[in-house]
């Protein structure tokens, strides 16, 4: 059995201001073992980041607040242990790669010195030291360790992202966050992050969450996969399961609205409708306005988890609660 490191249970996460309240993440459970890949899945405005941030416990305040739930990292609640604490645990034990990684570079530093910082601060190193381990992090992500005393501008995207990698990496942390680190690159240069960041985890068994909206990226590079809502996950299983076994409406709607060699119907078929107000979430389940099996139960009735095996599912189908033949078809063979 792997060793379990990050155990997230029921978070929930609003951003507030005197007009409205934004309910960004409603109640969110994950669960990550040592060595392991997640993929955070879902539309822009699902929650990704700001659950990135909560476990960081950097959710901007205000507007941001944690209202509720646990963070255990390696046996310890996040939400419970000291600022202090906290800004240790950042870069040394857990680190984030940012959402838009090209701004996150200083242009007036060096790489070098961008990285050599991070060793100075977490692993008391020497300058000289922390320069000389730079290097080393630049050819690790594949730059010429010769390159440490050019600046941002010097490198092309692709580059910079490396860049981005080695800094997050550079204390070698037991979890990495990586918010979309690949959507602004173009595909060739996306491939080849990939496979860095496949190699470092195999390298240095780093555990990661990779959140990103791209189905394709997450079978690349992850082990399981969350799908998330409105701030819920409505789905998460191992990527069997949810590549080959998808059980919520949702989770067949994103497979459905990518394009596919191999199937009959050459039309994409994207999800109807839009991600639901986050200060005005529907009642009973949040993806029932726009679900194709919806009915009038779904309006009303919040959905448990089902589970089977490890592949959890919220939906009133597989409650027996919802008819959906389709959806249940997979079930009559072998499972
Ligand atoms: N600083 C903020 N103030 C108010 N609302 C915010 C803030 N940051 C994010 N939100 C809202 O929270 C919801 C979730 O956002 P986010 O976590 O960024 O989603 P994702 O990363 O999945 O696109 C969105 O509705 C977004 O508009
Ligand atoms: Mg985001």
């Amino acid at each position: 059995m792997k060793k379990k490191l990050l155990s997230i249970k029921e978070l929930a996460i609003n951003y507030s201001t005197d007009e409205e309240v934004v309910n960004a993440v409603n109640g969110v459970d994950i669960e990550l073992s040592e060595g392991e890949t997640l993929g955070l899945v879902g539309e822009t405005g699902a929650g990704k980041t700001t659950t990135a941030l909560g476990i960081m416990r950097l959710v901007p305040n205000p507007p941001g607040k944690i209202i509720s739930g646990s963070i255990e990292f390696e046996g310890e609640d996040l939400l419970k242990v000291t600022e202090d604490k906290m800004r240790t645990i950042r870069g040394s034990k857990i680190s984030m790669i940012f959402q838009d990684p090209m701004t996150s570079l200083n242009p007036v530093l060096t790489v070098g010195y961008q990285i050599a910082e991070v060793l100075e601060i977490h692993e008391k190193l020497s300058k000289d030291q922390a320069m000389e381990k730079a290097k080393d992090m630049l050819e690790l992500v594949g730059i010429p360790g010769g390159r440490v005393n050019d600046f941002p501008h010097q490198f092309s995207g692709g580059m910079k992202q490396r860049v981005v990698i080695a800094i997050a990496l550079a204390c070698n942390p037991q979890l990495l966050i990586a918010d979309e680190p690949t959507t602004a690159l173009d595909v060739t240069i996306q491939a080849q992050v990939l496979d860095l960041m496949n190699d470092l985890k195999n390298k240095f068994k780093t555990s990661m969450i990779l959140i990103t909206h791209d189905l394709g990226v997450v079978a690349q590079v992850c082990d399981k996969v969350a799908i998330m809502y409105a701030g819920e996950i409505v789905e998460s299983g191992s990527i069997y399961d949810i590549f080959e076994r998808p059980k919520h409406p949702y989770t067949h709607g994103l497979f459905d609205s990518i394009p596919s060699l191999d199937s009959e119907n050459d039309r994409l078929n994207p999800i109807k409708g839009l991600m639901p107000d986050p200060t005005n979430l529907p009642t009973g389940c949040k993806f029932h306005p726009r679900c194709p099996y919806a009915a009038e139960i779904c309006s009303s009735r919040v959905p448990a988890v089902s589970e089977y095996n490890g592949h959890k599912y919220r939906c009133l189908v597989y409650e027996g609660l919802v008819e959906a033949p389709e959806l249940l078809e997979e079930d009559k063979h072998g499972r």
